[in-house]
């Protein structure tokens, strides 16, 4: 397996930019989740690495040599695809096998690695099948093991879970952390699922505008998200954001005018004339509390009861809602009164302008 280094890169058609210059060293056998809202580029950096995009600027290296100029089939790169790709009239050892036999490998070769791949992902019952007899997480599997038997120097995955339900998502998502662990692949995993993102990745990038916007292990991002953009990606349900009022300061704390009152909160090196703050806070760390120490007060338009989890839906006034998680046993109705604060070492602070973290 082969470290692959990004150095920055671009993508544009004509005049249009599409990534603005993505600098990422991304380690032998690291799995890399890529992350970002619809058309940021994750699918172009992807497709750039695979060799199926050219790539307009910086240098793209693998394995201690530039590859940037080599088309796909000398990359040794595998790449699996939403929709499988797969060729509807080949059996499933065809499918597999395919790649391998048009690059005149050796027969008994080919017979072992398709072996090899099957029994990993088990497969061996439906090895004659074709691929419209498969459910759609085995179709996805013959996908992955196409990409297996080639002994690919790294793998690219372009959101391989997305057509599947969402058990059959969690199988193959716990199939693919498996499989990592057993053949420790470099892997770029593109997603837009929280779940894939956060158990998958050993970092995550998050994409913004065909710019990097953070990149790090997923619980770094969740606790400390560099910007207002980061802080809001990821989570779910999303980060609970409220621009408010300086309403004083002191050396390493700040007072915040909250909609039920002001809080102080520890706050270093801030600008001494930051006039607003947006403060950042989790649902789930939202706590029901006594009016007097209330930093949101108001009623509850919904409540979801998942079952493991209880999320209700705080209208604040002013056409502003907060997100709040309750205990799970929570009697929380609609329509009640409910008063939540949470705790100072939980909250998230941003420059309003810049989204630039504050503390
Ligand atoms: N061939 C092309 N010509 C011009 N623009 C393109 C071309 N291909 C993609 N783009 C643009 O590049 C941007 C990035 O596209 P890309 O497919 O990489 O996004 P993405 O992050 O994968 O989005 P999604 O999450 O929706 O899959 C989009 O704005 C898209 O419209
Ligand atoms: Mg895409």
């Amino acid at each position: 397996m082969s470290a692959i280094s990004l150095k920055a890169i671009r993508k544009n058609y004509g005049t249009v930019t599409v990534i603005r210059r993505i600098d990422l060293e991304i380690e032998s056998g690291e799995f890399v989740v890529l992350v970002g809202p619809s058309g940021c580029g994750k699918s172009t950096l992807l497709r750039m690495i695979a060799g199926l995009e050219e790539i307009s600027g910086g240098d793209l290296v693998m394995g201690g040599r530039s590859i940037g100029h080599l088309p796909p089939a000398e990359r040794n790169i595998a790449m699996v695809f939403q929709d499988y790709a797969l060729y509807p009239h080949m059996s499933v050892e065809d499918n597999m096998s395919f790649g391998l036999k048009m690059r005149d490998a050796d027969s008994a070769e080919i017979a072992r690695k398709v072996k090899d791949a099957s029994g990993i992902l088990k497969l061996d019952p439906f090895l004659a099948r074709l691929p419209a007899q498969l459910s759609g997480g085995q179709r996805q599997r013959v996908a992955m093991g196409r990409a297996i038997v080639r002994d690919p120097q790294a793998f690219l995955f372009d959101e391989p879970l997305s057509n599947l339900d969402a058990a059959l998502r969690v199988e193959m998502r716990l199939e693919i952390a498996r499989l990592h662990r057993r053949i420790k692949a470099t892997t770029v995993y593109v997603t837009h699922d929280q779940v894939e993102a956060m158990t998958l990745a050993d970092r995550i990038v998050v994409m913004n505008g065909g710019n990097m916007e953070q990149v790090g292990p997923p619980l770094e991002l969740y606790r400390r998200p560099k910007t207002l953009f980061v802080a809001k990606f990821i989570g779910s349900p999303t980060m609970n954001t409220l621009e408010c009022e300086v309403a004083g300061r002191a050396e390493a704390s700040v007072r915040l005018r909250l909609p039920a009152g002001e809080v102080a909160l520890p706050l270093e090196g801030a600008p001494t004339d930051l006039k607003r703050v947006t403060l950042g806070i989790r649902p789930e760390d939202l706590e029901v509390c006594a009016p007097d120490d209330a930093w949101f007060t108001g009623e509850l338009s919904v409540v979801e009861r998942l079952g493991s989890q209880t999320f209700g839906y705080l209208d604040i006034g002013r056409d502003r809602m907060i997100t709040v998680e309750f205990p799970r046993a929570s009697e929380v109705a609609v329509g009640q009164r409910v008063c939540v604060a949470g705790r100072p070492e939980h909250v998230h602070m941003f420059d309003p302008t810049s989204g630039i973290r504050l503390n």
